[in-house]
């Protein structure tokens, strides 16, 4: 089985904070949101990995390289514009040949890995049944169906039918970003139509294929599941994977501090009369000093946080917070310097970059 990563399309809204224009290099406890997707295909026994890359395919290729920190040989394939899911597949279609593949939207975060996905496809297709299954997909119960693809799913299980952001939902089981197909899509992809909104889609091409009297079995999602293109989603993402981490301690932590609960303190860190309450990550060579990191708190690398206290935050690479208590729920980007000078008159000095969010007592 070979796997296909989407990485083209529009940039990332968060621009101005992360430094990265590809959205699926946006950093979730301090890791690119792509990479979580390669690891999972990685771990899944998957080595021949396509990525789509679109206009920041230099910072792409420049980040996962060719693939073999993980294990894998990664190809690129370049799209001139995000003309859709569907659009991805037929200009894959030479690197693909006739093999299955699993296709993953790299902007997507899943807390299921893709080991059990891919085999009971792999048992399905292997299985007596009369008439094999050509694609399985994802779905997930979701309060709004009509923000996204949308599937109607028979008693016995079958997918029936795909509508794509409908008005009147068939049900709320949305399409999650991971698909896997044999080789009967490339028919799809090249017999659908672009839709009204100019893309050659997957729905559709999925609904071809039921059209065309193939089967496609569907799964029900275990565990959370984020769409991170779609809402301003790097806190939620942040919170979700810190549950997840292992606790382990790289760096240096004096005499004078205490870490409670999953702390990760990566090498090069000092944690120096602090208390650092976890899940927490603390990112190479960065030093907190008389501080408190509360739960749910990322720091990049290369940041200082001197006495200070702060929880439920990201705080970006090459960062200094000095003197400020009371952060929460706060995104702060690369570069960045809060601190108090004692100025007069008393006041607060800015520098925002665009799209900032400052939200005073
Ligand atoms: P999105 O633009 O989020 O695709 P979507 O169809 O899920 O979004 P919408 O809410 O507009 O329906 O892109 C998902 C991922 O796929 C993201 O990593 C970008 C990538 N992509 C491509 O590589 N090429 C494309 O043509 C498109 C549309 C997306």
């Amino acid at each position: 089985m070979k796997g296909l990563i989407l990485a083209g399309g529009a940039g990332t809204r968060l621009r101005p904070i992360t430094h990265t224009s590809a959205k699926q290099l946006v950093p979730v406890a301090n890791k690119p949101i792509l990479f979580y997707g390669l690891e999972d295909m990685a771990s899944a026994g998957i080595v021949d990995i396509g990525i789509i890359v679109g206009d920041t395919r230099d910072e792409i290729m420049a980040a996962v390289g060719d693939g073999s920190r993980w294990g894998v040989r990664v190809t690129y394939i370049p799209q001139d514009a995000p003309l859709g899911l569907a659009h991805c597949v037929l200009i894959a279609q030479e690197f693909l040949g006739n093999d299955d593949f699993v296709m993953y939207l790299g902007d997507n975060l899943l807390q299921q890995g893709l080991t059990e996905f891919t085999e009971r496809f792999a048992a399905a297709r292997a299985g007596d049944s009369p008439q094999p299954p050509s694609a399985q997909i994802l779905l997930a119960h979701v309060a709004d169906p009509r923000q996204f693809g949308v599937a109607e799913v028979a008693p016995d299980g079958g997918v029936v039918r795909l509508v794509e952001k409908p008005a009147d939902p068939p049900s709320d089981l949305a399409l999650v970003g991971v698909y896997l197909f044999d080789a009967t899509i490339h028919e799809a992809v090249r017999s659908i139509a672009p839709s009204a909104r100019g893309e050659l889609e997957i729905t559709d091409a999925i609904q071809w294929l039921l059209d065309h009297g193939h089967r496609v079995r569907h799964e029900v999602l275990r565990g959370w599941w984020l769409d991170t293109g779609k809402k301003d989603p790097l806190l939620e993402s942040n919170r979700r994977i810190l549950e997840t981490i292992d606790a382990r301690i790289d760096g240096k932590v004096d005499e004078l501090s205490t870490i409670e609960g999953r702390v990760v303190i990566e090498s090069g860190a000092e944690i120096i009369s602090s208390r650092i309450r976890g899940p927490v990550i603390i990112g190479e060579n960065t030093r907190v000093v008389n501080s408190y990191v509360g739960p749910f708190t990322s720091i990049a690398s290369g940041c200082e946080i001197r006495d200070s206290e702060l929880d439920h935050s990201v705080v970006l690479d090459e960062s200094r917070i000095c003197g400020i208590a009371g952060i929460a729920d706060s995104l702060i980007g690369r570069w960045v310097e809060v601190s108090r000078s004692g100025r007069r008159p008393r006041g607060v000095r800015l520098m925002l970059g665009d799209h900032s969010n400052v939200d005073l007592e």
